[in-house]
């Protein structure tokens, strides 16, 4: 593929790469090869730290149906994403599973050539009624995300929305459904959730199911977040450990957000995403997509670039793709590395507008 920034940063043609296709690079020499598809804005949660009920109240001005982009629309984009190196979809909301008929899109995406994994990350909520057609769909694998099993520390992270049983229902019903694997991401709070992190792992061990935790981070600006909430993944794996020895294992695949360790006694393995004490910025090869169209090259991005307005404004797939690859080349971001030094507010778009 192309070398360092400079003259080698622009397409190129893989050499007898999967199916003919192409690569772009950014200004930090990352590949394009993961898009995170928000497909709507609205969730039937009010997590405090990602929608607050008191900002997100009944009267908020969510988009408009004709505002988000169509499945026509999605579709056109990750095919031209495709054929610029992506081959890995991630479908996240808001909640995904309000959007009508989520189903259709999912199996138009999955049959999209040169796309290998389609997976969903969902609240939970809807995914028992959902998930086997999701399957047959074309759905690669689904994430739920569970902050705690006990009801009362559920209902303070997620805004009194929703129950732990009946997210526990949809992971079954994935389970069932053949969806493989399930994960969990829990978003782990010092002195809100940090204590049930154990029983997590209890509920979930042997099962097959993957936990993951998550360090609580600074996104968007509405979410009051300080460096003290967020509980390091060393200090868990520590506890965890002492209680299920553990043992570091190889990532999947180059880039993988989440660390992972097996426990010794052979009953699955455990994740920790720590983007707070242990950036990952140098593998990051993430765009994400609003519902609205807009491109963001980074979770902490404070602008996007609309391709909606080009698609709606009748241009080629040429342009299009013209469009993103401009905007990879110039990427530089790496938010999470330069935390320290950016504190004090940079302007950041909402979680819930762009996807975890
Ligand atoms: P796999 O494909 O299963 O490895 O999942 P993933 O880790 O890519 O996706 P998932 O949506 O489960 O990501 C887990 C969590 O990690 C997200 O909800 C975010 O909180 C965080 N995360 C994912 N991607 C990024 C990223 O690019 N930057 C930062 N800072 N955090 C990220
Ligand atoms: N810090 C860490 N993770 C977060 N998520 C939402 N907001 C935050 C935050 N501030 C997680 C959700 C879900 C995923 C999409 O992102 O809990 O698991
Ligand atoms: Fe909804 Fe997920 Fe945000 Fe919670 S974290 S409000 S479930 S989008
Ligand atoms: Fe990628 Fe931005 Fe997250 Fe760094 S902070 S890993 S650049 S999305």
């Amino acid at each position: 593929m192309s070398g360092p920034a400079g003259d080698d940063n622009r397409v190129v043609e893989l050499a007898g790469g999967a199916r003919g296709a192409a690569g772009v690079r950014d200004r930090l020499t990352r590949p394009l090869r993961d898009l995170r598809i928000s497909v709507m804005d609205r969730c039937n949660f009010r997590c405090p730290y990602c929608m607050p009920e008191d900002q997100y109240h009944k009267d908020f001005s969510f988009l408009k149906t004709s505002e988000r982009l169509s499945f026509e629309e999605i579709l056109r984009l990750t095919q031209i994403f495709a054929g610029l190196g992506v081959r890995k979809l991630r479908i996240t909301g808001g909640e995904p599973l309000l959007r009508p008929n989520l189903a259709d899109l999912i199996g138009d995406l999955s049959r999209v050539a040169g796309i290998d994994d389609v997976a969903l990350t969902t609240n939970g909520m809807l995914l028992a009624q959902h998930a086997a057609a999701l399957k047959a769909a074309g759905l690669s694998r689904v994430t739920v995300s569970l902050d705690s099993l006990d009801e009362k520390v559920f209902a303070a992270m997620s805004g009194g929305r929703g129950s732990p049983e009946r997210v526990l229902e949809g992971i079954a019903e994935a389970i069932n459904a053949g969806l493989d694997p399930v994960k969990v991401n829990t978003v782990v709070i010092r002195g809100t959730n940090d204590a049930g992190v154990l029983d997590l792992i209890e509920r979930f061990r042997g099962t097959g199911v993957i936990v993951r935790f998550i360090e609580y981070m600074d996104v968007g600006t509405i979410n009051h977040w300080k460096r003290a909430d967020t509980v390091p993944s060393r200090d868990l794996v520590q506890r965890i450990g002492e209680r299920w020895p553990l043992r570091a294992v190889d990532s999947n695949y180059h880039g993988e957000v989440a660390s992972r360790y097996a426990f010794e006694d052979g009953q699955g393995e455990v994740g920790f995403v720590s983007s707070v004490t242990e950036p990952f910025c140098g593998t990051c090869t993430r765009a994400r997509l609003s519902s609205d169209g807009q491109l963001f090259t980074c979770l902490f991005a404070a602008r996007g670039t609309s391709l909606k307005v080009l698609l709606r404004s009748g241009a080629s797939d040429a342009e299009l793709r013209e469009a993103i690859t401009g905007v990879w080349r110039q990427r530089e971001d790496r938010y999470s590395e330069l935390r320290a030094k950016l504190r004090g507010d940079t302007g950041k778009v909402e979680m819930y507008y762009i996807g975890g």
